[in-house]
């Protein structure tokens, strides 16, 4: 457990006054290999901690407990509290990009989003030219307070769906099997998919930058969405726009270090890991880490790869599965994560074995 944390984001920040020590995140993500990775957890704030199942239960629905400051600092908080991580990933969803530029989008419990899908030139016409700054604006300052909190060695990360995973879910107005709507719809409109996805393009780029100027240390890029694409469509919806996104946000932030997620992109991989702007790419589950060393171009840190299931199940193979990833990066710059998203059923307790064993106790 961090100790120099405030416990409410109401007492003494800790770090703003003090120079700010060595961050290992930072460190990864420059190229450096560390012998004990960073660590941190891809949604690791959320329904498998009870002190946030408890705050989540006095917002009126997820979107309003995503644009109230007083929730969001705290859910922020609470992970790096608890487990010592050493990134904090700001509280908010990819999801509040359709929702600024005027889409209507509601969070159903147990179901998962649910938006006013686009289905035609006219759907794509109602979106607002960029988003509403005012209504992500607790985002910024969700940043902002967090930094303030932090132990000074904790990384704070900002993020954003990448084009394609974002557009997918505009178009299906849900997540569907395999986002089949949003690849119809593109082969179908390919002109009017490509607008969409522009405007992705520069509205993700201006929030990235608001999230650096409010505190963000470092970006992840979630295209959660990638590996359903065959090639040639995930060089024009995956590998593009996250190219664009990434030259637009660096021709202002040319230091900001970034990570792409990718999901699922398999033997597609090395074009993220290449692409100028990139410092670590995230391995989903199936990758192979020692497959991954030995072919993404260095100085490319690698982020990943624990299954989540695995976490979820505990016990010797655990264990195992902790330490076939520690191995396998070999002489890479790694940070640790899971392959995916941690899932709500995740016993609490595994994941400070998990914590413990990364870090050699
Ligand atoms: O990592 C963190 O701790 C920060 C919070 C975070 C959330 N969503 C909170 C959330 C992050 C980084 C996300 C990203 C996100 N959101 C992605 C990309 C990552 C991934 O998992 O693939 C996607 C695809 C979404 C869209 C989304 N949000 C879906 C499909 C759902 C419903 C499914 C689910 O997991 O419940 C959400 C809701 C959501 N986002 C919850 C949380 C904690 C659960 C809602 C609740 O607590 O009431």
């Amino acid at each position: 457990m961090r100790q120099s944390m405030s416990k409410t984001e109401d007492e003494t920040p800790v770090s703003k006054t003090r120079p700010s020590p060595a961050k290992p995140l930072r460190a990864a993500l420059a190229g450096e290999r560390q012998a004990r990775p960073p660590i941190w957890l891809m949604r690791q704030a959320g329904r498998y901690l009870p002190e946030y199942r408890e705050i989540r239960g006095r917002a009126a629905s997820f979107l309003d407990f995503c644009y109230k400051p007083a929730f969001t600092v705290e859910a922020t908080l609470q992970p790096v509290r608890r487990f010592g991580f050493d990134a904090a990933i700001v509280f908010s969803d990819i999801l509040v990009i359709p929702d600024a530029l005027g889409q209507t989008v509601a969070f159903e419990t147990g179901e998962g989003p649910r938006l006013d899908p686009i289905s035609d030139a006219a759907g794509l016409a109602k979106l607002l030219d960029e988003p509403d700054w005012a209504k992500l604006a607790p985002v910024f300052e969700t940043l902002d307070r967090v930094k303030t909190a932090l132990p000074g060695d904790v990384a704070l990360i900002g993020f954003c769906g990448a084009p394609w995973t974002v557009a997918s879910y505009m178009i299906a107005g849900r997540g569907a099997p395999e986002q089949a709507p949003a690849r119809l719809f593109a082969y179908r409109h390919p002109k009017l998919f490509a607008e969409l996805i522009d405007r992705l393009v520069d509205a993700s780029a201006a929030y990235l930058l608001r999230q650096l100027a409010a505190g963000a240390e470092a970006l992840q890029i979630f295209d959660s969405w990638a590996g359903v694409l065959p090639p040639a469509e995930f060089e024009r919806w995956c590998v593009r726009p996250v190219a664009a996104l990434i030259a637009k946000v660096r021709a202002t932030a040319p230091e900001a270090p970034i990570i792409a997620f990718p999901r699922g992109a398999a033997t597609q991989l090395r074009k993220f890991a290449r692409m100028p702007g990139v410092a670590a790419v995230g391995l989903d589950t199936a990758v192979e880490p020692a497959v991954a060393a030995a072919t993404l171009p260095e100085p490319v840190a690698l982020q990943g790869n624990l299954d989540p299931l695995a976490l979820v199940a505990g016990g010797p193979g655990l264990e195992e599965e902790i330490d076939r990833v520690l191995k396998g990066f070999g002489t890479r710059a790694h940070i640790f994560n899971l392959g995916h998203g941690i899932l709500p059923d995740t016993p609490i307790a595994h994941v400070e074995r998990l914590v413990a064993r990364v870090r050699g106790r």
